[in-house]
């Protein structure tokens, strides 16, 4: 059965790990961010007996305890360059999507370092709402019908003649709070005049599209040119509150082993989706080399795309990279070089993982709140927002952490997680109750 569950506990120590002798004759990583993510790639990373030193720039507390934390932003482009080249980094790997559009892959490739990420131009395909769905159109990728407009009143008249609710994209990044699901059409005049008239995110162009329904998940695959390497899926909970209610987030949760996609489907999204994706932007000189992460819902017209991103996602890489039994820096560095590696090896448990965030998030919170406990919990403990100060480590974001464990089912998994947040002391926290509640509430009542 290949399963490797229970996981180890992370032991995140507040300072830099002291790295051994034989450690420092393998390969040195860069790796770039500092959320839950990153620690789930450090953590990876950390599996992999060709990899001696990691650095995460700017990493966080439990990041910390298992690479070496440098103080440099994200979108530091030409400073993480300078740290590559001066501190001997055999490969970087990009984590958000803000240091691939600063284009650091274009930089450091023009400086001959090796990197795993997409172009700032093949980054494009998250970037840009209109560049996707034009993309999904011309190569017959299932998603929900659209126009793109510049003009306020033109806009209105397409969303007017439409049935509601209508869907309003601003075309660029805009920190998850560009898409406005207008119920009538009101708000879909109010939207459109803020997105086209004011321009609150910026002078970008609306994508509007037709509204889809069905439970969305995520399809996240290693891509290099036409290589299509699939991980687990994976499904995420972006509302606040218990029961999928409250403000939108960047993730509260995430789980793998979902029952609600069959395997007809699962290899549908990857051939009808995910290639046909690669294979569109390889025809137009911009072949992708990194993650293409596919937000996909299950329709009861099929399977479409929500929206592509350039990137892992987040919190979803927090319950899908513990699941992976090959050298991720084998893959990092094959996808970085454009060399065919052997198709990845996954575990066939499942996880799950709940989000800790600071009370008041993703509206206004506060940070430097005290966290113990953490050395009891039996369970990955991925950090999101945490910095260290004398030895102790305290809240420094809206995501906090991410507490994640596996098992041979997600009753079992979910269970362990629960009960291993329960040893985590910290005031200002906040956490979902409820996830994986669509596999195991709603889908396990009608099967
Ligand atoms: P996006 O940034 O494109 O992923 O959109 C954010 C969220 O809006 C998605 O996760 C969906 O929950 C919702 N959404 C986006 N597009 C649609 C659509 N066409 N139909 C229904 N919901 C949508
Ligand atoms: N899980 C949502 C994202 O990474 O965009």
């Amino acid at each position: 059965m290949g399963l490797v569950y229970p996981l180890p506990s992370l032991k995140p120590s507040a300072g830099a790990k002291e790295i051994k002798l034989e450690n420092c004759l393998g390969k040195t990583v860069l790796v770039v961010g500092g959320g839950g993510r990153e620690h789930a790639i450090v953590d990876a990373l950390s599996r992999s007996p060709q990899v001696g030193k990691i650095y995460c720039a700017p990493g966080n507390a439990g990041i910390g305890g298992q690479a070496f934390n440098v103080p440099l932003k994200d979108t530091d482009v030409e400073g993480l360059k300078a740290f590559a080249l001066e501190n001997d980094v055999d490969l970087t790997v990009v984590g958000p999507e803000a240091a691939l559009a600063a284009g650091i892959v274009d930089a450091f490739r023009e400086a001959g370092l090796k990197i795993f990420g997409h172009t700032r131009a093949a980054a494009a395909i998250e970037s840009s709402k209109e560049f996707a769905k034009e993309l999904m159109e011309s190569a017959g990728i299932p998603t929900a019908a659209y126009r793109s407009f510049s003009d306020f009143d033109q806009a209105l008249s397409y969303v007017l003649s439409r049935p509601f609710p209508a869907v309003l994209k601003y075309d660029g990044l805009a920190a998850g709070k560009g898409v406005v699901i207008a119920q009538d059409g009101a708000e879909a005049r109010s939207a459109l005049a803020d997105m086209l008239l004011d321009h609150s995110f910026g002078e970008g162009r609306v994508v509007v599209e037709d509204y889809l329904t069905g439970p969305e998940f995520s399809f996240l695959c290693f891509v290099d040119g036409e290589r299509v390497y699939p991980m687990p899926l994976s499904q995420d909970h972006k509302r606040a509150f218990d029961g999928d209610k409250g403000p939108n987030t960047g993730g509260m949760g995430a789980y793998t082993g979902l029952p609600f996609i069959t395997d007809r489907e699962c290899e549908f999204a990857c051939r009808e989706i995910m290639c046909k994706a690669a294979s569109a932007m390889c025809a137009r000189g911009l072949p992708l080399s990194g993650v293409l992460y596919g937000g996909l819902m299950k329709t009861p017209q099929g399977i479409k795309v929500i929206e592509f991103n350039a990137r892992f996602g987040d919190p979803e890489t927090e319950v899908v990279l513990p699941l992976l039994q090959s050298d991720i820096y084998t893959l990092f560095e094959g996808i970085a070089t454009g060399t065919p590696v052997d198709a990845p090896v996954w575990s066939d448990g499942v996880t799950l993982g709940v989000v800790l965030a600071s009370k008041g998030y993703p509206g206004h919170y506060e940070k430097g709140y005290d966290i113990g406990g953490l050395d009891r919990v039996d369970a990955k403990v991925y950090h999101m927002g945490t910095a260290a100060r004398d030895g102790k480590v305290f809240t420094n974001g809206g995501r906090v952490l991410m507490v994640v464990s596996g098992g041979s089912s997600l009753e079992d998994a979910r269970r362990k997680v629960y009960e291993e947040i329960g040893k985590i002391e910290c005031e200002n926290l906040f956490y979902r109750n409820d996830i994986a509640h669509i596999a195991l509430e709603e889908y396990g009542k009608n099967h």
